[in-house]
């Protein structure tokens, strides 16, 4: 058993949930940000927190140099297995055209002729991108297959990485656009056609390999009800459920999520009061223990609003409205959303820097959904925090405190990063 003993921390966020029930709902006390801190790192976990002054010895010794230190970023919400290029259907929509997720389309072809030794090579370089800006937890989803091999390929590649630990959670995306060749006689997709395979044959190619199950609720993708099939397939073979909700319209996403009791639901730009308080009205329900350890139960717990500010600046989309959902009670999570159709970035330290500078969320606020709140929409208790038994991923800032984060937007301060204890520094 080797330990290190990391000192030379000004800003230690430990976020630690043994102190929560000090803090207002989604907020962050004092006690959870420590100053003049160091902490203890044993077979990869957290082993002690606390005062500089009080630091036990250790097997080996890291000097910050008076440097903030938070949890990494926990990204719940990416599409990395993909290839292709979709700069000019960017530029277009930088020229005044309006995002549709025709472009999916586009992904779709180009990711179905790639070898799988190049997909491979692409998500590698997708994580490596992000570890190197202080992430240390990954979803990832399929959803550019979209046959039955091509979906399944897709999920074995990315369980594959969960399983060499360098992703943390895959995803079934199966029902995220019906494909070209399930369009009707009229030229019209047959979504409902699409379903079926979605929740028979691909469902169960796939499942054994993912732990969520998502779908695309929004018109031109699947209606409420289509939407309600796959999350009830994918319920019934054990999988947790995440919904695309709310994106391009008041698609009824918001409120299936919410009432199938789905961990999560993303994008959340298109709300009526009556979307806030229903997922205001989940964050009652209690989470419960899943079957291993560091895990939650899928089923149980809020629905977190997952927010993805570098997704709706890159389409132009009204700012989904994190302040308000903080401020109904409702849990909130931020994730990159990297994909090549609507936000190609993995930055979260971007995405929290915009949630504080126009989306109105205090600097904990942001940190908290971009950490705590992506374990919760993930559920997971071993990352997100430093509190002792949590995973030793480190984010340390090339900064004396937190809150340059958004005081200096856009500069690289990502200093040095740990995952499962081990450094990944850029
Ligand atoms: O989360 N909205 C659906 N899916 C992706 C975009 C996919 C694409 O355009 O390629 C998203 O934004």
């Amino acid at each position: 058993m080797t330990s290190t003993l990391i000192s030379g921390i000004s800003e230690l966020w430990t976020l630690d949930p043994a102190l929560d029930d000090r803090a207002r709902p989604g907020d962050t006390t004092d006690e959870q940000v420590r100053h003049d801190a160091a902490l203890v790192i044993e077979d990869g976990r957290i082993a002690w927190t606390g005062p500089a002054r009080e630091a036990p010895s250790a097997d080996a010794a890291v000097d910050l140099g008076g440097r903030a230190v938070l949890p990494g970023w926990v990204d719940s919400h990416s599409h990395l297995v993909f290839d292709g290029d979709r700069t000019a259907e960017f530029e277009a929509r930088m020229a005044g055209q309006s995002y549709s997720a025709g472009g999916i389309g586009v992904t779709t072809e180009a990711t179905r002729s790639a070898s799988e030794e190049h997909l491979r090579e692409l998500v590698r370089g997708r994580i490596t991108e992000a570890v190197a800006g202080g992430t240390t937890c990954l979803e990832t989803k399929t959803g550019y297959g979209l046959t039955v091999a091509d979906e399944l390929r897709a999920a074995a590649l990315a369980s594959a990485l969960v399983q060499e630990e360098e992703l943390d959670e895959a995803t079934f995306l199966g029902a995220h656009l019906v494909p070209r060749e399930f369009d009707g006689r009229d030229g019209r997709p047959d979504a409902d056609d699409y379903v079926d395979l979605v929740t028979g044959e691909m469902l169960t190619a796939v499942a054994p390999h993912v732990r969520w199950i998502d779908v695309f609720c929004e018109q031109g993708a699947f209606d409420p009800e289509q939407s309600a099939r796959v999350l009830r397939a994918g319920a019934d073979a054990g999988l947790g459920l995440r919904v695309h909700g709310n994106q391009l319209g008041r698609s009824g996403g918001v409120a299936l999520a919410a009432e199938l009791g789905a961990a999560s639901v993303d994008h959340v730009n298109h709300l009526a009061a009556a979307d806030i308080e229903a997922l205001a009205a989940t964050a009652a329900r209690a989470t419960a223990p899943g079957d291993r350890p560091g895990l939650l139960a899928v089923d149980a717990g809020p629905t977190v609003a997952t927010v993805l500010p570098a997704c709706d600046l890159s389409t132009r989309a009204p700012l989904a409205p994190a302040r308000d959902l903080l401020d109904a009670g409702a849990a909130v999570a931020i994730a990159s959303n990297c994909n090549p159709g609507t936000s190609f970035t993995s930055a979260m330290s971007f995405c929290v820097t915009t949630a504080v500078l126009q989306m109105h969320l205090s600097l904990a606020e942001a940190i908290r959904a971009a950490t705590r709140g992506g374990a919760l929409a993930l559920r997971r208790t071993d990352v997100g925090h430093l509190g002792i038994g949590a995973r030793a991923d480190l984010h340390v800032l090339d900064a004396p405190a937190a809150i340059h984060l958004a005081y200096r937007p856009g500069m690289p301060l990502t200093h040095r990063v740990w995952r499962h204890g081990l450094e990944r520094s850029p």
